[in-house]
């Protein structure tokens, strides 16, 4: 197991400040309502919550699909994360922009996260501690949530994921994927209430389990 990231509490860094991203992320909800998933960016209270699960031993990167206004990045940031440790990945350009802006020093990467493997800069992929993903998996078919799904753990094999979600049960059909859920955080202070889930690869069968002894 990795350590935990010793961040400071967002409580304490982030206090009182409102989402200065919200105009920018409503026109993309307007734009693409589907994409964005929710129609507010992230509170406080959700990105306390993901820091809490933030896994990441010395070296390694935490990876943010889908980082929209970078509430959680900011948070990641002023928590004591080195800039160049946190890497975004963003398709909406206007937000990539906006990203780049926001999350100074940062790695910010424009691009379809379904593409993962051939997005990341060199020496990041396989060296990333936790990956956490805001795209709203929910409203995808099984065979594009498989896209996805295949394209972290090709970036980060073995390291399982974190996926924020506005559903009360699991956002994925988790043993269809191979998959196990494990819901690790909820808050009503979110709109909507949301809810962290963790999911880890389900162990391949050994080979020959299940067959008939001849
Ligand atoms: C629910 S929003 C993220 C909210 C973010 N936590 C915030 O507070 O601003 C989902 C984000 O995923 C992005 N997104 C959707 N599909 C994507 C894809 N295939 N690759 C990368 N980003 C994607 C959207 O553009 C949007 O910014």
């Amino acid at each position: 197991m990795n350590n935990p990231l010793q961040l400071a509490s967002p409580a304490r860094t982030d206090r009182g400040r409102a989402a200065p991203g919200w105009p920018i992320f409503l026109r993309r909800w307007l734009a693409h309502p589907l994409r964005m998933g929710s129609i507010v960016p992230s509170s406080p209270a959700l990105f306390r919550r993901v820091l809490r699960h933030m896994r990441a031993g010395p070296g390694e990167f935490v990876l943010e699909l889908g980082a929209g206004t970078g509430v959680i990045g900011r948070a990641l940031l002023a928590g004591g994360l080195a800039p160049e440790r946190l890497v975004v990945v963003e398709i909406e350009p206007a937000m990539a922009a906006y990203l780049r802006r926001a999350l100074p020093g940062a790695v910010v990467v424009e691009g379809d996260a379904r593409r993962l493997p051939t997005l990341l800069p060199a020496g990041v992929a396989g060296r990333i501690g936790t990956v956490i993903c805001g795209i709203p998996l929910v409203l995808l078919g099984f065979a594009e949530q498989e896209r996805f799904l295949a394209a972290m753990e090709a970036a980060a094999p073995g390291r399982g994921f974190l996926l924020y979600s506005y559903c009360a049960t699991s956002p994925l059909p988790a043993r269809r994927h191979g998959l196990k859920a494990r819901r690790v955080a909820w808050t009503a202070r979110n709109f909507p209430p949301a809810s962290l889930w963790r999911y880890d690869r389900l162990p391949e069968p050994a080979a020959g389990a299940g067959r008939r002894r001849g």
